[in-house]
């Protein structure tokens, strides 16, 4: 298969990205965490100190961008100034303001921009928010993972306690259901089923039903 691009959405937690990087080593393609870059954009902003409870300094970060390089290493882990910094934007402090900077439509736009140009060349399997709505509306293939807050939470929780990671799952539970409120209810690109998007339900049975359906739709494209 050529120049293909295979779209994953969803909320938090859902399991798109473990789907995607599964998918993405069935066919050999580059998988593209598109969260994992506005994560890197959250710990930049943390670090230096431009976002608290309190306040964010959106035009200090404006007027960082030009400065700012976020890409993915061969391994696709994300990094920042040619930095990997995968594990440090998995932090909860990071999830606990990565909506508030992903709802800024400037931010957004350099995002865009970037993930166009790192899928242009095509077999690739990029996850997020707006991939099939705003990024590539014309992708070869689009999926929408959905999966209930239980599942949801008990994922997320596993994955940062497996971590080591000190969370509570009321605090798990609470970042989620935030997230989801910001993320779905923002003016820009906010989180919908994009036009034509074949939805997948994530529950019990796991990752490997859910890729073995993908596969199958996927496969289907070229018969
Ligand atoms: O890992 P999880 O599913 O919890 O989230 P993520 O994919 O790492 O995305 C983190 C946050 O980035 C989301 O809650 C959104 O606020 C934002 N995001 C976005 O706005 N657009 C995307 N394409 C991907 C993520």
């Amino acid at each position: 298969m050529k120049n293909i691009i295979i779209s994953i959405d969803g909320a938090s937690s859902t399991g798109k990205s473990s789907l995607a990087k599964a998918l993405a080593k069935h066919y050999s393609f580059k998988h593209i965490d598109s969260g994992a870059m506005y994560r890197a954009l959250t710990f930049y902003a943390l670090h230096h100190q431009l976002i608290d409870k309190n306040h964010f300094d959106i035009d200090t970060l404006v007027y960082h961008l030009p400065t700012i390089e976020i890409d993915f290493s061969t391994d696709d882990f994300v990094t920042l100034n040619g930095k990997i910094i995968e594990n440090e934007v998995r932090s909860m402090e990071v999830s606990n303001f990565v909506s508030i900077v992903a709802k800024e439509t400037l931010f957004r736009k350099f995002m865009v921009a970037k993930q166009r140009e790192l899928g242009k060349k095509g077999n690739v399997v990029m996850d997020g928010r707006d991939i099939g709505s705003v990024v590539f509306p014309d992708a070869t293939i689009k999926f929408f993972i959905e999966a209930s807050m239980e599942v949801r939470a008990k994922r997320r929780f596993a994955e940062l306690t497996q971590k080591n990671i000190d969370v509570s799952l009321s605090d798990v539970i609470s970042n989620i259901e935030n997230r989801d409120h910001i993320d779905s209810s923002r003016d820009d690109s906010p989180l919908v089923i994009p036009e034509n998007a074949i939805v997948l339900t994530n529950n019990e049975d796991g990752l490997s039903h859910l890729l073995e359906v993908a596969i199958s739709k996927i496969d289907r494209l070229n018969h």
